[in-house]
């Protein structure tokens, strides 16, 4: 890979921002939409290359982390952060036209970030891979209505940890 190709690889983000007692409480979201990306693979895959690049960027500098998940013309994500930068951060992607029925599964504070090292992580390099919402589906009975923001943080969580033991 060359200096010039995008990486769908998430960078480690620089330490996560300083928690603790009297710190802001951090919220997750998780969602899950339908993808309304044109063309062929190619040009779907520079597509989810380009929001993983400028999701990276922005959640860095907000203080956001979380995970991305696309295949099988969806996409499952989760956002953490405080309530105003996952807020703020998500009213930009619930207008984005590239996809749409964008179903809120949680919205909630949590006890501590669960992606912390991620910026925005991503699950889904191989766009045939049905596996990748297989392990939603087969936890939520194949259908997406059922999806729980726990099974798709969970789910997203382990897949990005077993693409990690892969990759290392
Ligand atoms: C499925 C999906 C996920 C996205 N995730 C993020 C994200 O985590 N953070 C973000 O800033 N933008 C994300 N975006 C892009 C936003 O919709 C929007 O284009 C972007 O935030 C605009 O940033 P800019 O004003 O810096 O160009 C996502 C878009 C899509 C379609």
């Amino acid at each position: 890979m060359t200096d010039q190709t995008p990486s769908l690889e998430a960078p480690p983000v620089d330490g996560s921002p300083v928690e603790g007692p009297g710190a802001e409480p951090i919220w997750r979201l998780a969602y899950f939409s339908h993808a309304r990306l044109e063309g062929g693979r190619d040009a779907i895959l520079r597509e989810v290359t380009s929001i993983l690049a400028v999701s990276r960027r922005n959640n860095t500098a907000a203080g956001v982390t979380g995970g991305l998940l696309f295949n099988s013309g969806g996409f499952a994500q989760v956002l953490e952060g405080t309530r105003q930068a996952v807020g703020d951060t998500f009213e930009r992607i619930q207008c984005d036209p590239r996809h749409t029925d964008v179903l809120v599964l949680a919205y909630e504070p949590v006890a501590a970030r669960q992606f912390d090292v991620w910026s925005m992580g991503f699950v889904g390099a191989d766009l045939g891979d049905a596996r990748l919402f297989g392990a939603l589906h087969a936890d939520s009975g194949f259908d997406p209505s059922r999806f729980t923001g726990n099974t798709v943080a969970e789910t997203l969580c382990r897949l990005l940890l077993e693409e990690e033991v892969v990759r290392a």
